[in-house]
C-alpha cells in the first residue's frame, strides 16, 4: 500500500515538474501568492499593468480583464499604474522577475519602452500589447496588439462634423479636449479627425489642450477655454469623461450643451450614452473596453508558442442621439 502511495506521489510530482518547465517559455513558477504555473498546461499566470483608473472606459476595461481573467483560469496578477510610465516600467520588471507566463500592458504613452520589453524578451516572458500601442521600431518586442484603431475613430468623429456642417458658410470655430499627452489615443484621434477636416478650410480648431482622459480636468480646461473664447461652435473631446466634465463647464456658463456648442466625443460608456440620449452631447464614437476575453485567447496561444496575429483591430460603431435611446438599456458598460 505504502509502495502505491509513494508512487502515486513521485509520477505527480514528475507532471508537476514537466508541466512547469513547459510553461510560458519563460520556465516560470509562481510568487508567494500561489499564482504561477506548474499545475499543468492551462495553468497560466499574467502580469497585468493597467493604465490607471481615469475614467468610465478604464474601470470598464479592468472589470472585463479581471472577470476573463477568472473566467479562462488564469491566475492574474493586477497592477495599476496611476497614470505613470515609471509605474508601468517597475510593474513589468517586477513581472519578470516573478517569472509569469506572460506579460499583458495597456502602455500610458507610446514612447520609451524598448529597454524593458528587451528585459522581457531576453527573459523569454513573451508580452502582449491591448488597448494601446508603443512606437517601438522593434516590433519582435510583443507578440500581438489587441485594440482599437484610434485613428479611424478620429476620422469618424471628424466626418459626422462634415456632414453636420455640410451647409455652412461661416467659419466653424472648434475646440478639442485631448487625452493624456504622449498616449496612442491622443495622438491618433487628434490625427485622424485633423486629416478629415482638413479638406474643408472653414473648420477651425481654436484651441487644443489636454483634459487627461479625466472628467476633473475635462471641465477645468473648457472653463479656460470658455473664458478666452467666446464663439465656441463645436467641443471634440477625446473621451466621453472630458466631454462630461465639458458639459459641466459649459452648463455653468450659461450656455446648453448639444444646441449652443455642439459635442462630439468618443468611448459610449454608459454616461456619455445617457448624455447623449439626453440632447447634451450630440454623436459618439464607440471604443470598445472590453477586450478581456480576445486577451485571454491570446494569452492562452502565446503561452503555448502558438502563432497568434501581429494586430487584432476592435469591432467598433458609432452613435447619433437616436441609436443611444435605442441601445441604452442594453449597453454592458
Ligand atoms: O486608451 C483608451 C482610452 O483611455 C479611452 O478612450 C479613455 O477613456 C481611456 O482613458
Amino acid at each position: 500500500m505504502l509502495k502505491r502511495i509513494s508512487a502515486l506521489v513521485l509520477a505527480g510530482l514528475t507532471a508537476m515538474a514537466v508541466a512547469a518547465c513547459g510553461s510560458g517559455g519563460g520556465g516560470g513558477v509562481s510568487g508567494s501568492d500561489g499564482g504561477g504555473s506548474g499545475g499543468g498546461d492551462d495553468a497560466i499566470t499574467m502580469g497585468f499593468s493597467q493604465v490607471g483608473a481615469e475614467s468610465g472606459w478604464r474601470t470598464a476595461n479592468t472589470k472585463s480583464v479581471q472577470e476573463s481573467a477568472a473566467k479562462a483560469g488564469i491566475t492574474l496578477k493586477f497592477s495599476d499604474a496611476q497614470q505613470k510610465q515609471e509605474n508601468q516600467i517597475k510593474a513589468i520588471r517586477s513581472f519578470i522577475q516573478q517569472r509569469v507566463d506572460v506579460i499583458a500592458f495597456s502602455p500610458v504613452v507610446e514612447s520609451g519602452w524598448d529597454t524593458v520589453l528587451k528585459e522581457a524578451q531576453n527573459a523569454k516572458i513573451p508580452v502582449i500589447l491591448t488597448d494601446r500601442a508603443v512606437d517601438s521600431k522593434d516590433t519582435s518586442l510583443y507578440k500581438s496588439f489587441l485594440g482599437s484603431d484610434f485613428i479611424e475613430e478620429g476620422k469618424k468623429a471628424g466626418q459626422w462634423l462634415v456632414e453636420e456642417y455640410k451647409d455652412a458658410t461661416d467659419t466653424v470655430n472648434i475646440v478639442e479636449l485631448q487625452g493624456t499627452t504622449g498616449s496612442a489615443p491622443a495622438n491618433d484621434r487628434k490625427e485622424g479627425f485633423a486629416q478629415v477636416i482638413a479638406a474643408e478650410p472653414k473648420f477651425k480648431v481654436i484651441a487644443s489642450q489636454t483634459g487627461d482622459f479625466t472628467r476633473a480636468k475635462g471641465k477645468e480646461v473648457m472653463e479656460a477655454f470658455l473664458k478666452s473664447n467666446p464663439d465656441i461652435d463645436v467641443l471634440y473631446a477625446h473621451n466621453d469623461d472630458m466631454g462630461l466634465g465639458a458639459i459641466e463647464a459649459i452648463e455653468g456658463a450659461g450656455k446648453v450643451p448639444g444646441e449652443d456648442i455642439k459635442i462630439i466625443t468618443v468611448d459610449a460608456v454608459k454616461d456619455g450614452m445617457q448624455a447623449l440620449a439626453d440632447g447634451k452631447i450630440n454623436y459618439i464614437v464607440e471604443c470598445s473596453p472590453l477586450l478581456g476575453p480576445q486577451l485571454m485567447d491570446l494569452a492562452k496561444k502565446v503561452v503555448k508558442g502558438e502563432q497568434v496575429p501581429a494586430r487584432v483591430v476592435t469591432e467598433e460603431t458609432t452613435f447619433t442621439q437616436e441609436q443611444a435611446k435605442e441601445v441604452l438599456s442594453t449597453r454592458q458598460y
